[in-house]
């Protein structure tokens, strides 16, 4: 068993220091030192509010204030001695302090605890993360705006089954994406707006005897509100749950088109062109291009929702209030955030500079029948057939067209007619892709001028 000397902070009952596994699994300095600004920020917050409560003295709370951005432009140039022996970030923050300005560091930490401590550092944190998630959709939303407005009337396929069902619009199926980006967003904002409420002052669990005024210290922080009860306050980690869930649906979402990017970008299908930027080359195969970004960007799920998973799970089960397993909380949240804007500005990257090939998207769209329902529809509105007979006479239009090798639109009138006596010429206008698309006009459907109004409104919303 190694003996160290014992803690400096709060070693006053221990005659020893810890065994070196029990430091190897209790201290969180290695990853929580990406708190420093936020437990600084939080620390000049008290100190000043302390202060002016009379908790504190003018002269020592400004002499805290002072020390402590020393302490961070330490930290922040690198220069900074990260300890183990001091646990955490809180701890490593405040041994400096006292290193700087002597005694009345000692009196930082009157009427507050490391857990109303850690639990605001963290909230800040993400609460960062949020700002930077909004940030990140709505630069890739753009990004999918400019792409939807150029190709607002270019015909491609729409499938189901990932077969050929329809033909849609470019502009349609961007905007599509828009709309759940859009989402992501709303969620975002939700839960920003939900977590906004300060857990300093909350103190160890129960609150405290000094007179603080935990409303200064909440706006200070740019919080809406003083959390309303300490044990909550303290043992609280929705907001870090609600952050890695609503990511969890973003990556899910960034997969699905990461997904559509690398089927799109693959030689059988031709229908985007990835810039090199964002492509990647093969070491044995001079021919490859390879869209590493996009199946990158469809893998991040993979962490990100195993975060919410294991942080969902360190959660379940704890008694009120604070449990050391809450240290658990920090780690595969920071991976999750990294990887979630990397994979946001990595997408956005990719959707500025990917290029529609409209021919082989045109091409694409004409093929596997993608018309069959317009004339069916045909069959409805021209003939007044029952829409299932219309569907039965299709069925035998196609099979003939498959049997003949060529598509709908190259049967001829006889050779329909031969199928339903009734068909006239007219029929011929529903069977081309423009015509079958520019047709459906129904609100949210995939007609040019729809989704004009779509880009439109997006637009604007995404102005404010
Ligand atoms: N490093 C700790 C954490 O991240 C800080 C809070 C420690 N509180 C305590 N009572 N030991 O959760």
């Amino acid at each position: 068993m190694t003996e160290t000397k014992s803690n400096a902070m709060w070693g006053g009952r221990f005659a020893a220091g810890p065994d070196a596994i029990m430091e190897a699994i209790n201290a969180s300095i290695d990853f929580d030192k990406r708190l420093a600004r936020q437990d600084v920020e939080g620390s000049r917050a008290h100190a000043a509010m302390l202060a002016q409560q009379g908790i504190l003295s003018t002269k020592d709370a400004e002499a805290i204030r002072e020390g402590l951005l020393t302490v961070l432009s330490e930290i922040e140039a690198g220069e900074f001695k990260f300890s183990r022996a001091l646990e955490d970030i809180h701890m490593n923050v405040e041994a400096r302090l006292k290193e700087v300005i002597g005694a009345p560091a000692g009196r930082l930490h009157t009427g507050r605890s490391r857990n109303d401590q850690v639990a605001t550092d963290f909230k800040l944190w993400v609460r960062d993360q949020l700002d930077a998630a909004e940030a990140g959709l709505r630069a890739l939303m753009r990004a999918l705006l400019a792409q939807a407005e150029a190709g607002a009337d270019w015909v491609m396929p729409g499938f189901t089954h990932l077969q050929t069902a329809q033909p849609v619009t470019w502009g349609h199926h961007m905007m599509a994406y828009v709309e759940m980006f859009g989402r992501d967003l709303s969620r975002v904002r939700d839960a920003r707006a939900r977590m906004n409420e300060s857990p300093l002052g909350a103190a160890a669990l129960a609150g405290t005897s000094f007179p603080i005024d935990r409303h200064m210290t909440a706006e200070a922080l740019g919080f809406d509100r003083p959390a309303a009860n300490s044990l909550d306050a303290v043992s609280d980690r929705d907001f870090a749950l609600e952050f890695l869930s609503t990511a969890s649906i973003t990556a899910m979402h960034l997969s699905r088109f990461a997904e559509e990017l690398v089927i799109w970008s693959s030689a059988q299908f031709r229908f985007v062109t990835l810039s090199d930027r964002f492509s990647t080359g093969s070491s044995i195969m001079p021919q490859k291009k390879n869209p590493d970004a996009a199946e990158l960007i469809r893998a991040k799920i993979g962490r990100i929702f195993g975060a919410n998973v294991a942080l969902m799970t360190v959660m379940k089960g704890l008694p009120l209030a604070y449990s050391k397993d809450m240290q658990e909380d920090k780690e595969q949240l920071f991976d999750a955030a990294d990887n979630l804007m990397l994979a946001l500005a990595a997408m956005e990257g990719m959707v500025r500079d990917m290029t529609a090939n409209r021919a082989a998207l045109a091409e694409a769209a004409g093929s596997g029948f993608s018309t069959a329902t317009d004339l069916a529809d045909w069959l409805v509105r021209a003939l007044n057939l029952p829409f299932r007979d219309a569907h039965h006479i299709t069925g035998s239009l196609v099979a003939m067209a498959e049997g003949k090798g060529v598509d709908l639109p190259d049967l001829s009138l006889e050779e329909m007619q031969s199928v339903h006596d009734a068909i006239t010429d007219d029929v011929f206008t529903v069977l081309g892709v423009e015509n079958s698309v520019a047709s459906r006009t129904s609100y949210g459907g995939t007609a040019p001028v729809r989704v004009r109004e779509q880009v439109a409104r997006w637009k604007q919303d995404l102005r404010t």
